[in-house]
């Protein structure tokens, strides 16, 4: 299936919004841009077989949707590139954390952190999880209508600020989802609006948005003056984080140590709420895939509480994990930009080249996968994606910037679906297909309004208390495509 169309095909220059040459055109462009930015750019980047070199006003772009040159770029040749910038004001809203820091300071940082989210620590936070969920799903009542993407985000900020930090979030939770749905939401209209004043300007919209930037760092000052991991045997983030020295012995700045808390925090909880409100999404869509979801769990568990161990037998949930992160990856682009000459394609590109790879586009083409628009978990049970080539599916990204949260998200995505499902039936409200909204992340448009439906009571369940076992936190999966 996998050795069809292997020939590179030269890349194609198109210039769009060539404003003053084709007024109309580059009009029309935009408003379709603006009304269907996915499906545009994947009609786009079809059109010119997975590989599109933009002109867009004087910034060059290229749009990939090959596995093989999002591997070029995200491997082979990573030294030729670094996070792009501009135009998304990432900085702004993470500040100089791990997502958008270079060089030295992201490799010290990076090498901090990476412990935080080795597998036996993740598997450790199972308990927490399934805890937080429970206690989640206590106010929710039979036959109740939910906004289960708010939901979702909700809980995921509650489990990370409660594993990476011991906090309880509640208290902050609202303020930080408002405040960064209005960075994004800023963020998103400055990148398409047709007048982008400076940044130092001082408009009603640029003013939100630095005051949603001021309370989003309000809040993780807050979550670190309330922590304290002063009596734990395994050192937590914070510990981490303060006891690090740089190559000079010199200890992180508070602002450097904010930074890299609020990253985790915003990163931590955005993307994986957005995960689970489109499985929700997905499993209310597909009733057969939802009916073999809780006869696994059913046969598996019967009432028994879900921990991270059980995971390593419960295939079937593993498999409707990875087709929703297919359908709808939370990052649904990944972006760089050159700092040196790169070749792709036998062409050679210099620097300041912004290069846009596309999980959303890669994964939904059928060259790699089966009827791709058809959420079927079983094609990850079948063999029929056993042979797929790295980065034709990527919804963590790859190469030394892959998501450092990866075994993290999944293992949380997991336990909170298995547990809501082993008590609840979730029932789309209508048939109505739910718009994605591509801000930083993937968002479900105007959220994901579902009718609760109990299956079986919270008292019934019962908690297990087996301690952690080794050699089943080694079968709790991974993301099937490594790179
Ligand atoms: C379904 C959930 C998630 C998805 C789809 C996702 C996706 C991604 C992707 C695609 C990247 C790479 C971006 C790039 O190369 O430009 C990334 C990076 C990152 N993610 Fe995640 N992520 C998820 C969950 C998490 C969680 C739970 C955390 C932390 C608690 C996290 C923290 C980070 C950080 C810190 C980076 C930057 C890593 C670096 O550059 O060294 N993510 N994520």
């Amino acid at each position: 299936m996998f050795e069809r169309s292997t020939a590179i095909v030269e890349p194609r220059t198109v210039s769009v919004f060539s404003v003053y040459r084709h007024p109309w055109q580059s009009f029309k462009l935009y408003w379709r841009v603006r009304r269907d930015l996915l499906g545009t750019l994947v009609d786009m980047v079809r059109s010119a077989e997975n590989f599109l070199d933009l002109r867009i006003g004087s910034v060059r772009v290229l749009l990939l949707s090959r596995p093989e040159d999002v591997q070029e770029v995200l491997i082979t040749q990573n030294r030729a590139f670094h996070k792009a910038k501009g135009p998304i004001f990432m900085a702004g809203i993470f500040g100089q954390g791990l997502l958008t820091t270079e060089g030295a300071p992201w490799r010290r940082a990076r090498r901090l952190v990476q412990p935080v989210f080795h597998r036996q620590r993740v598997a450790a936070w199972g308990g927490t999880i399934v805890s937080l969920t429970h206690r989640q799903v206590t106010e929710w009542h039979d036959g109740q209508e939910r906004d289960i993407a708010a939901e979702m985000t909700a809980l995921a900020f509650t489990i990370v600020t409660e594993t990476l930090f011991g906090f309880q979030g509640d208290s902050v939770s609202g303020q930080v989802r408002d405040a960064t749905s209005k960075a994004m939401h800023f963020a998103n209209s400055r990148q398409f609006s047709l007048v982008r004043l400076p940044a130092w300007i001082p408009t009603p919209s640029s003013r939100r948005f630095v005051r949603a930037c001021q309370q989003l760092v309000d809040a993780v000052s807050g979550i670190i003056a309330a922590t304290d991991e002063g009596d734990s045997e395994v050192p937590g983030l914070l510990t981490l984080l303060r006891e690090a020295v740089d190559d000079n012995g010199n200890h992180m700045s508070p602002q450097e140590l904010r930074d890299h808390c609020l990253t985790l925090l915003l990163a931590g909880h955005e993307t994986t709420g957005n995960a689970l409100a489109w499985l929700w999404y997905l499993l209310g869509q597909n009733q057969q895939v939802r009916g073999k979801l809780e006869s696994e769990l059913n046969a598996l568990l019967g009432v028994e509480s879900l921990t991270a161990e059980s995971l390593g037998n419960l295939p079937y949930l593993n498999a409707v994990v990875r087709e929703s992160l297919r359908l709808y990856p939370p990052a649904w682009a990944v972006v760089r930009q050159s700092i040196a000459p790169f070749r792709l394609r036998d062409v050679e590109y210099p620097v300041n080249v912004h290069v846009v790879m596309l999980p959303w586009a890669v994964h939904r083409d059928a060259e790699w996968f089966d009827h791709p628009e058809e959420f079927r978990p079983e094609r990850w049970l079948d063999g029929s994606t056993r042979n797929l080539p790295s980065f034709a599916y990527f919804p963590f990204g790859g190469g030394p910037r892959l998501c450092i949260g990866q075994p993290f998200a999944l293992t949380e995505i997991a336990l909170v679906v298995g547990t809501i499902c082993q008590q609840f039936r979730l029932e789309p409200l209508s048939e109505i297909k739910i718009a994605p909204e591509p801000l930083v992340t993937l968002r479900p448009a105007n959220g994901v309004p579902m009718r609760l439906y109990r299956r079986v009571s919270e008292e019934s369940l019962e908690p297990r208390t087996r301690p952690t076992d080794e050699a089943s936190v080694a079968n709790v999966p991974l993301c099937p495509v490594s790179h």
